[in-house]
């Protein structure tokens, strides 16, 4: 697809006419199980060595095919991996690199699920987690490696503070510390912010969000840069470099070059923990994929009228946003992510917690819910939700203050959402 705008790969890559029917929208290949040709058939698919046909749809499918190929190509990757949640991307792309006794090096300013995720559930499986509570420290990323260390992780654009990643520094840092950045890449899409294109290596996805669009279905996808060469240094990466028993003794890094880091991740842990997108949701996110770029301009264009009206409020103390010129990350903004830096806009209110919960019992318009990245406006008070099981020191280091209020800005009349918020902001 190379030479085709944005505009037009969101619309094509991956997709053609269908080989059995001629359908020209992608069909949903709602099926478990796939029939072999014959007894040779089966045996190639199950060795490995027939990577084009289907055989289960834990392990790959013709709808979700399609996903993977138009997100690998939007974001300049070699391969991806679409699996059932965001949660699960960052989850298989860390482990498969990392296992017990390993480290990761990751930016504190996250999404409160994967604070949960990295700081408890990783150290459940024996891998630690050092967060950096200023992402742009350069200085801190690196006091943090340690001979164990197998990645770095960030949002490059921070869920819900909007701190933009200088990504290209911090990839230095990781590649002089011998290890991949991970990049989830959720809150831009590929259309506002393309991480491999300053030296990411890694790239995951909550699907559910502005990919999709509609928030009618979960996912997630792992996209693989195909630059991180984990050959280099084998005794370093032994699920690349070392035959998996489970795997016919293949040995994934060698055998299949810049596609062994996707291909494991879908063979072993996707197979073996078994977390595999409905094809279902893989024509949902299709369905979204497709306008991508025309609904980005729209939020885009209407996230930055909210910040600037709430920036001339008086019950509003501080915008977070980084197309706001007076933002900290607003040159970062410019360099990263020269169409907008997305729609997620938070904000603080002078009234403290008690100002935040009646702020989202009075708007209307904005729903009062958990997710991001729908067409339609949302609010959140994330200090008494998303990321209540914080304590009060992981909450200030996820960027999330009493008062915070996260919103993200829908495609909707922007008049009648600042009509809203102006609601939700009213005295008595
Ligand atoms: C930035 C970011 N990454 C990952 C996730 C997790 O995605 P999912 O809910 O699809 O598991 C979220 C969910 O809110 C998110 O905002």
């Amino acid at each position: 697809m190379s030479g085709w705008s944005f505009d037009t790969r969101q619309v094509h890559a991956g997709a053609r006419p269908d080989p059995a029917t001629g359908a020209r929208a992608t069909p949903i290949y709602q099926t478990t199980s796939f029939a072999f040709e014959d007894a040779n058939h089966a045996a190639e698919v199950f060795a490995l060595r027939d990577l084009e046909s289907h055989a289960y749809t834990r392990l790959s499918n013709p709808t979700t095919l399609v996903v993977e190929e138009r997100i690998a190509d939007l974001e300049g990757g070699v391969a991806a991996v679409a699996v059932a949640s965001g949660q699960a991307a960052t989850t298989l792309a860390l482990l498969n690199i990392a296992r017990a006794g390993d480290h990761v090096v990751s930016s504190a300013a996250l999404y409160g699920g994967t604070y949960n995720l990295l700081a408890y559930t990783f150290a459940d499986l024996g891998i630690t987690v050092d967060f950096v509570r200023d992402p742009d420290d350069l200085a801190a990323w690196r006091a943090a490696v340690r001979p164990e260390t197998k990645a770095f992780y960030a949002e490059s654009v921070g869920n819900p503070r909007g701190n933009v990643l200088d990504v290209a520094a911090v990839a230095d840092v990781a590649h002089q510390a011998g290890v991949p950045l991970v990049v989830d890449n959720t809150v831009p899409t590929p259309y506002l912010s393309r991480p491999f294109e300053h030296g990411a290596d890694i790239v995951v996805h909550s699907t559910t969000k502005f990919l999709s669009g509609h928030g009618s279905g979960i996912g997630g996808v792992v996209v693989d840069g195909g630059r991180f060469d984990f050959t280099a240094d084998p005794a370093r990466w032994p699920q690349l470099n070392e035959p998996d028993p489970s795997s016919h003794g293949l040995v994934f890094g060698q055998e299949f070059g810049d596609v062994g880091y996707s291909l494991r991740l879908r063979t072993k842990l996707v197979r073996d923990l078994g977390p595999a997108v409905s094809p279902f949701n893989s024509f949902l996110l299709l369905q979204g994929i497709e306008t991508l770029s025309l609904r980005l301009d729209r939020h885009v264009a209407n996230a930055r009228a909210v910040a600037e009206w709430l920036a001339d409020q008086p019950q509003v103390t501080e915008v977070h946003y980084a197309g706001l010129p007076d933002s900290p990350w607003h040159d970062a903004a410019k360099r990263y992510h020269p169409l907008g830096v997305g729609a997620i806009v938070s904000f603080e209110l002078a009234g403290g917690v008690a100002a935040g919960r009646r702020f989202v019992d009075r708007v209307e318009l904005f729903s009062h819910l958990a997710n991001i990245g729908d067409v339609r406006s949302l609010a959140i008070h994330p200090a008494s939700t998303t990321h209540a099981q914080l304590t009060p020191d992981q909450q200030a280091a996820s960027g999330v203050t009493p008062g915070l209020i996260r919103l993200s800005v829908g495609i909707e009349g922007v008049g009648d959402l600042i009509a809203d918020l102006r609601r939700g902001l009213a005295d008595g």
